[in-house]
């Protein structure tokens, strides 16, 4: 893919259809869930074609979800990694919320705030994982007892709800901060954009003198 001529690459085309996957099988895991969690939802079980199909489907989508985050994890760790510009950067949100970067401090690559949905992504995933491999009574029920299946069941609503709070945070920063769904829809943003919100990123790229990460260097960017 070429890429606007004075742009910088956020994420490959591969990181993209990654984080993409990711994105629906969320959304499919969160309609066929909800449909099982309550009457009052249980109509949204028709989009996948009734309460039997939703309960088949629901387990093999979030199989998906679990393959595609690892791919995820994989490439984002080390940006994520915490460091001391996470704590000034919270000290400084109430600026972040009104979109005043005065006194807000220069970022490397993610904010906290970023930080935040993927390593409680990076817990979630698992627990709904697990619990949802001792709920999956097709295959797994002769391995299990009904008590540890009551707890299972409950964890995993539990850890779905805190799952879809945290995507519902990480979709309205997402909207809130302009130009960033550029960077995750077509993979580039503005440097205008990168100085704005993430200049130690926007330095350690132009000390490198690159435009972001490659496919070849696992999607982060090089540099020191
Ligand atoms: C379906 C709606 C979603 C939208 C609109 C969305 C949007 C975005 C955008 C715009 C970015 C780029 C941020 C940047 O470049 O600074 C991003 C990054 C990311 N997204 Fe999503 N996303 C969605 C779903 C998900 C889901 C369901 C997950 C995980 C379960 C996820 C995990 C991530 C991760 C790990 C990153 C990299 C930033 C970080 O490490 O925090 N996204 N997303």
């Amino acid at each position: 893919m070429t890429y606007m001529r004075g742009t910088l690459i956020r994420n490959t085309t591969a990181t993209r259809i990654n984080h993409w996957i990711t994105g629906a099988c969320f959304v499919l895991l969160m309609l066929s869930g909800l449909s099982m969690f309550d009457p009052v939802t249980f109509f949204l079980s028709g989009l996948f074609g009734g309460g039997q199909s939703t309960r088949a489907i629901h387990p093999w989508i979030g199989l998906v979800l679990v393959l595609s985050y690892c791919g995820l994890i994989v490439q984002f760790w080390r940006d994520n990694l915490p460091s001391r510009d996470d704590w000034a950067w919270m000290k400084a949100f109430g600026r972040v919320l009104v979109n005043e970067e005065e006194g807000v401090p220069e970022l490397a690559r993610f904010n906290a705030g970023q930080k935040f949905v993927f390593w409680s992504m990076t817990l979630l995933i698992p627990v709904l994982f697990a619990t949802g491999i001792v709920i999956w009574d097709v295959y797994f029920s002769p391995y299990t007892t009904i008590e540890t299946q009551r707890i299972a069941v409950l964890t995993h609503a539990a850890a779905a709800s805190a799952a879809i709070l945290v995507w519902i945070t990480h979709v309205y920063a997402a909207l809130w901060v302009k130009g960033s769904m550029r960077g995750m829809t077509q993979g580039y943003v503005t440097p205008g954009w990168a100085w704005r919100h993430h200049r130690k990123w926007l330095r350690r790229l132009v000390a490198a003198g690159s435009r972001g990460p490659t496919p070849r260097s696992g999607g982060r960017a090089r540099g020191p």
